[in-house]
């Protein structure tokens, strides 16, 4: 196999130790659902503003490596006319893009979907490389129904959608984040929950060998393993630490990059407990940060409340939370 010497040094970047990545790659669609938090219209240039502060934040790339973006703001531009992949490489953190089309449902099998989004993929990695992006994410979805959901043949097919995308994300000299989201939402067990976050890593790595993917320039974004919102046990962070770890080692082979989490709806002190819990067991085989969006932007919508005149304020929380998940994510948060 091929040495990609540029994507080790991408996937390197992105996790370098204390750092972590912000997804801030929200579709138009559900950047509406963050402003209407802040009572904001779900309009360009609302949106505009939402992802300035955030990007142009002071100091952020102390806790920060990478942040995703989405078609419309890797485009997109400060008041002054800076394009924000030009902002964030200037703070020197990583630009990114989400490549996915969003989902489908998969006909004949009921609550399941497919991740669509690899038409001209190759063209798209050609602008996105342009506009200055070195790393890519496509997430599929995987939901929990008892015994019912997922099939393997849907988890079968989104792992080749999520292979597919990563062989041509690193032909484009971009490194893949596979993200199969396992969704929180659901009563189901934590036993469940690690039975299918087990399978569904199992299946789609295997996949990615199968298909010669160089996992040394891939990272996994991943969900924490937990038992779903409304089962009536919830997971205590030192179960999530145990089973998501046990799960990982399950199903992970060593030779991937790194892991990020996603957030997945867990309120954002939650989150950032969870990631602490695992970061405090240490010495993985893996590289082991953050990937949120939800956790991270949520304490600093709040803050910024859709007013100018709380900008500031808004990019002090954020940095505040981006530093906290920081600690977390090396366990030395308490
Ligand atoms: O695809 C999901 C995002 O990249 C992470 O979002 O942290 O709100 O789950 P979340």
């Amino acid at each position: 196999m091929k040495t990609n010497t540029k994507l080790y040094e991408t996937a390197a970047a992105l996790l370098a130790s204390g750092k972590g990545v912000l997804a801030a790659d929200e579709s138009d669609g559900t950047a509406g659902k963050r402003l209407a938090m802040v009572h904001l219209p779900n309009e360009p240039e609302n949106r505009q503003d939402f992802r300035e502060l955030l990007f142009t934040a002071p100091d952020i790339e102390k806790y920060v490596s990478g942040v995703i973006m989405y078609d419309s703001s890797i485009r997109n531009s400060t008041d002054e006319g800076i394009p924000f992949p030009d902002v964030l490489t200037a703070k020197g953190i990583m630009p990114g893009i989400k490549v996915d089309l969003g989902v489908r449902d998969l006909q004949d099998y009921k609550g399941e979907v497919i991740t669509q989004g690899l038409d001209n993929l190759t063209e798209r990695f050609k602008d996105y490389y342009d506009m200055g992006a070195r790393f890519a994410k496509w997430r599929s979805v995987v939901s929990i129904d008892e015994n019912e959901t997922p099939t393997d043949a849907a988890l079968k097919m989104n792992a080749i959608m999520l292979t597919r995308y990563a062989q041509l994300a690193q032909e484009a000299g971009i490194v893949p984040i596979v993200e199969p989201e396992i969704i929180h939402a659901g009563d189901h067990s934590l036993q469940q929950a690690e039975m299918v976050t087990t399978r569904t890593l199992q299946i789609l790595f295997q996949t990615l060998i199968e298909y010669k993917v160089d996992l040394a320039g891939l990272i996994l974004k991943s969900s924490m393993v937990l038992a779903g919102d409304s089962h009536p046990q919830q997971t205590s962070p030192a179960e999530v630490a145990q089973a998501t770890l046990r799960t990982f080692h399950m199903s992970v082979p060593h030779e991937c990059a790194g892991i990020v989490f996603l957030s997945g709806g867990q309120a954002p002190d939650r989150a950032t407990e969870n990631l602490n819990a695992i970061g405090k067991l240490g010495g993985q085989p893996w590289p082991i940060t953050f990937s949120f969006s939800r956790a991270i932007e949520e304490p600093f919508l709040n803050a910024w409340d859709g007013k100018p005149e709380n900008g500031s304020k808004a990019q002090e929380v954020l940095l505040e939370t981006c530093k906290k998940n920081s600690m977390a994510a090396l366990g030395k948060l308490n």
